[in-house]
């Protein structure tokens, strides 16, 4: 497992509501995880060979379902908690996934990860702020190859009084100031702010916490 720069200065993977291991059991029942999850590895279309890069990966599962999907794909999960990464790897069992400890900002002395063909992250931005949610994003695009691409799924625009009464779940917990920006619909700004092109909300999914948005965007060849 590769070590850099580390920090204190993240939200947890469940944020204030505690016990990490009940993350995989939470995320399933709160967010229709089966569906936007499926939907996101389709969308990344993963192929044996490519170099791709999970920042937040938490406890592994997209990370996991990417190499399933295209066993031959050199797929690394990053995660600045030490806790979730003990259960992504004991997840991953046969799954050759390579597990980094660091801030999903700090990854420009990880030579192995530079030049990398596909990127993305789940439910991570909606917990940082909003400088960290740019930083993140200029990271992704300085650790992608030209032409490569970057996906995200995460809670995006709520749009409607529902979506928004609903989100206040998630906002109780993982609070106002770093879930509100997304709300209002701050990514598809910032991800063009990085440098993406072509960015596109490719699907909008209502979950019982918010609907979640999928984004992909392309670093300029
Ligand atoms: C809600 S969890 C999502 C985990 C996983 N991606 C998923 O889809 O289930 C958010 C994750 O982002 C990580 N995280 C928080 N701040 C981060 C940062 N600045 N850089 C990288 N990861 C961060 C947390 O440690 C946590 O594992």
């Amino acid at each position: 497992m590769a070590m850099t720069t580390t920090s204190n200065d993240f939200v947890p993977a469940l944020g204030r509501a505690g016990n990490i291991d009940r993350y995989d059991r939470v995320i399933a029942l709160m967010t229709r995880e089966r569906r936007w999850r499926s939907a996101l590895v389709e969308l990344i279309d993963p192929q044996p060979g490519e170099r791709i890069v999970d920042i937040g990966c938490g406890t592994g599962t997209l990370a996991i379902a990417l190499w399933q999907k295209a066993p031959g794909a050199l797929v690394t999960g990053v995660d600045p908690d030490p806790a979730v990464l003990a259960i992504a790897r004991a997840k991953a069992a046969a799954a050759p996934v390579d597990w980094v400890h660091a801030m999903g900002d700090a990854l420009d002395d990880i030579p192995h990860l530079a030049g990398c063909d596909r990127i993305t992250s789940s439910l991570v931005l909606h917990q940082c702020p909003v400088a960290v949610k740019s930083s993140i994003l200029r990271q992704k695009w300085r650790l992608l190859r030209p032409g490569g691409q970057m996906f995200i799924a995460d809670y995006g625009e709520q749009r409607s009084f529902l979506m928004r009464l609903l989100f206040r779940q998630v906002q109780m917990i993982d609070g106002f100031d770093l879930t509100e920006p997304n709300a209002k619909g701050c990514l598809p700004g910032l991800m063009e702010d990085a440098g993406f092109e072509d960015v596109a909300e490719r699907a909008v999914i209502p979950t019982p916490t918010g609907s979640i948005s999928l984004y992909s965007a392309v670093k300029p060849g």
